[in-house]
């Protein structure tokens, strides 16, 4: 099938469950958000939405996608195209900080306004901002135990959402299998609560964050869509392989249901201006901010865990996908969803079919920003593959996507926040 365009699109707008960074929203007033918030005010792109009031709820009639209006639904089309227009990957941002990139997307291009729910768990001054949601909503508190704030559920009383995207959930694999429980909880049962209230509110397109741990050890490789799923080897693959069951049995019973399950590979780098990028709470979990971490000077080693893995260096081989690619994948899928009348659940491989290994990362690292990286080998890591690289060309076809950014430009990426932002958020 060929490239899809949006300029047909007459949707209403999309919701955004994720919390990652949480620069734009009215929740709080800690130094690192106005920090963020006056480093925004310096990208020319973000000046205008920056006016914006605390009030990021407020009702606002006729503007942008026709958030206020919501059901005018021919009216929004011809603002779509302009998205579609204005959606470069420079304007697009990432995932590694879900809500804040796809927020400033949407106040870049006028789009809809998102909704987000708390507990933001994974960025910095956590429980200051969800005690700032709460408090701010007690008035609307809503009985739902697991997953979303009272706000979230009544801007689905209030707007009428097109589709929504699923950043929200716990992924630290070794994390998964010290806490499974909680895996479970905010991954399986989160995702379950958040269908239900689109179920009572009539939503019924899905863009899922999905993971290629959900095809477990490889049988084949390239991994490619259609390959059995499930055989996983860890708890946080096993949710996002749950979920995905879920969705397809969702499909099964509503056949207007729709379901895109972008399956992503190794999400890294930053935004290309260095003002945007990944600030993990404690050690890092994964490779690249670790790596951006001893290149600081902030710790002193990186740990590689095992060389003796069947790979032409004996270290573990990824495929490696920059954020940027990775955020333009979300806007084609919701495009392509709407143009193509999509229903049933439909699984996609965002990565760029390219594996490295640790060592490779670790070189190219050292080469964009001049710094040796200490590292040391140490025992293989439970629960860890030997090699996973995608085969992206349903992605290719079918969303007209292709990543476009190499391991230079995400490792460059990655330093020039990091040299920027050498405490993260929290400068
Ligand atoms: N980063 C990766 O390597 C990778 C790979 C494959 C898939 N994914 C998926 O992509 C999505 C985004 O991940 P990310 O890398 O940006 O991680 P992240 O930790 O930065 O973002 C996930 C966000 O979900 C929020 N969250 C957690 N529990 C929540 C809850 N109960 N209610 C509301 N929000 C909650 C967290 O606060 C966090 O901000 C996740 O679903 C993840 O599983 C990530």
């Amino acid at each position: 099938m060929e490239a899809t365009t949006g300029r047909s699109l007459a949707a209403g707008h999309s919701t955004i469950s994720g919390s990652g960074e949480m620069t734009h929203l009215p929740v709080g007033r800690d130094r690192s958000l106005s920090k963020r918030r006056t480093d925004a005010k310096k990208r020319g792109a973000a000046r205008a939405a920056n006016n914006d009031t605390d009030d990021r709820y407020r009702e606002a009639e006729g503007e942008g996608l026709g958030l206020g209006s919501p059901r005018d639904r021919d009216s929004c089309s011809s603002k779509l195209s302009q998205i579609e227009k204005t959606s470069t990957p420079q304007l697009l941002l990432a995932l590694l900080a879900p809500s804040e990139h796809t927020i400033t997307k949407r106040r870049q291009t006028q789009g809809p306004r998102p909704s987000l729910p708390a507990p933001f768990s994974n960025s910095p001054s956590s429980a200051q901002r969800k005690e700032i949601v709460s408090r701010e909503d007690d008035a609307d508190a809503a009985p739902r135990s697991l997953g979303f704030p009272p706000r979230f559920l009544s801007n689905f009383k209030h707007y009428t959402f097109h589709s929504v995207i699923h950043f929200a959930a716990l992924k630290a694999v070794s994390e998964s299998c010290q806490k499974p429980l909680e895996y479970y909880k905010t991954n399986v049962s989160g995702t379950i609560n958040l269908l239900e209230v689109m179920r009572e509110n009539n939503v019924k397109h899905f863009i899922y964050s999905s993971s290629a741990t959900v095809y477990g050890v490889p049988q084949q490789l390239p991994l490619v869509e259609d390959m059995k799923t499930g055989n996983c080897t860890n708890p946080y693959g096993r949710t996002k392989f749950m979920v995905e069951e879920i969705l397809k049995d969702l499909c099964t019973s509503d056949k207007e249901f729709s379901v895109i399950s972008l399956r992503y590979f190794n999400p890294v780098g930053a935004h290309p201006s260095g003002q945007i990028g990944e600030d993990p709470n404690g050690i890092p979990n994964n490779l690249m901010p670790y790596i951006a971490q001893v290149s600081v000077g902030k710790r002193d080693t990186l740990y590689v865990y095992g060389n003796d893995y069947d790979t032409p260096d004996g270290t573990g081989v990824r495929d490696y996908i920059h954020i940027m690619d990775l955020a333009v994948g979300h806007v084609k899928a919701i495009i392509y969803q709407k143009t193509h009348n999509l229903k049933g659940f439909k699984p996609i491989n965002l990565g760029t079919g390219k594996g490295y290994s640790v060592l490779e990362v670790i070189h190219a690292f050292e080469k964009a920003s001049g710094k040796k990286i200490s590292y040391k080998i140490v025992e293989r890591r439970p629960g860890d593959i030997s090699v996973s690289y995608a085969d992206a060309s349903i992605a290719n076809k079918e969303l007209n996507w292709v990543a476009t950014k190499n391991m230079d430009d995400m490792c460059l990426d990655t330093w020039k926040w990091q040299q920027n932002n050498p405490n993260g958020y929290k400068n």
